[in-house]
């Protein structure tokens, strides 16, 4: 595999590849895509794939037409009705992404994390809403998939990062569980 990006996609990949032999994969979606880079590979690999991240400031000039600039917590604003067979997020559906990407240094919400510290109301109040985060995610990735088609998290840049949706919010939302751990999950729209 390529080095171009971090080697905990190594994962991402090998999962993708297990699927791949299973169900029919064409069009991915990488939610949270950064740059771009895995999004690049897997086009090599000859996937239809494109990204969506919140912030793309920078991002492979060759994947401009693949890589799109708004939020993963609805989707359906870039995309419209349009499904993809896979989506895969790495790095996106833990608690700790979701809290930085809402309050961390580029938000300008920053202070409310301070606040936090001596303020157990505020505190509870941010977990609500990064718990809610992830549940729209996962609701907006629903929305976007074609009849059996799958969500693939994978939660490992750190040792303590863990998916950050319960099974049951995932079955609420109507997904099917193919595999939930600590650090991975699959999914299933229903077909
Ligand atoms: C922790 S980084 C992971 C980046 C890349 N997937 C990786 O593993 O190296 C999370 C990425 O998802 C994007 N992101 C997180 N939450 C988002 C949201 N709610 N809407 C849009 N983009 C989001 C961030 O801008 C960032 O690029």
């Amino acid at each position: 595999m390529v080095d171009v990006f971090p080697k905990y996609y190594q994962r991402m990949f090998e999962m993708i590849s297990g699927l791949y032999l299973k169900y029919q994969l064409r069009t991915v979606l990488e939610l949270g895509c950064d740059v771009g880079h895995f999004v690049g590979f897997l086009r090599e690999q000859g996937f239809l794939a494109e990204g969506i991240d919140g912030k793309l400031d920078t991002y492979r000039d060759d994947l401009r037409n693949f890589l799109h600039q708004g939020p993963i917590t609805d989707i359906r604003k870039v995309f419209g009705d349009r499904q993809f067979d896979l989506i895969v997020g790495q790095g996106v559906v833990c608690f700790g992404s979701q809290f930085d990407y809402s309050y961390g240094k580029r938000s300008n919400l920053g202070y409310l994390v301070l606040l936090s510290v001596t303020d157990s109301q505020v505190k509870k109040q941010l977990e609500g809403n990064v718990k809610e985060k992830i549940e729209f995610i996962l609701k907006s990735s629903f929305n976007q998939l074609t009849p059996g088609g799958l969500f693939v998290a994978c939660e490992n840049i750190a040792i303590t990062d863990r998916i950050g949706f319960t099974q049951e919010t995932a079955k609420k939302l109507g997904y099917e569980i193919l595999v939930y751990g600590k650090q991975e999950a699959i999914l299933q729209k229903p077909k």
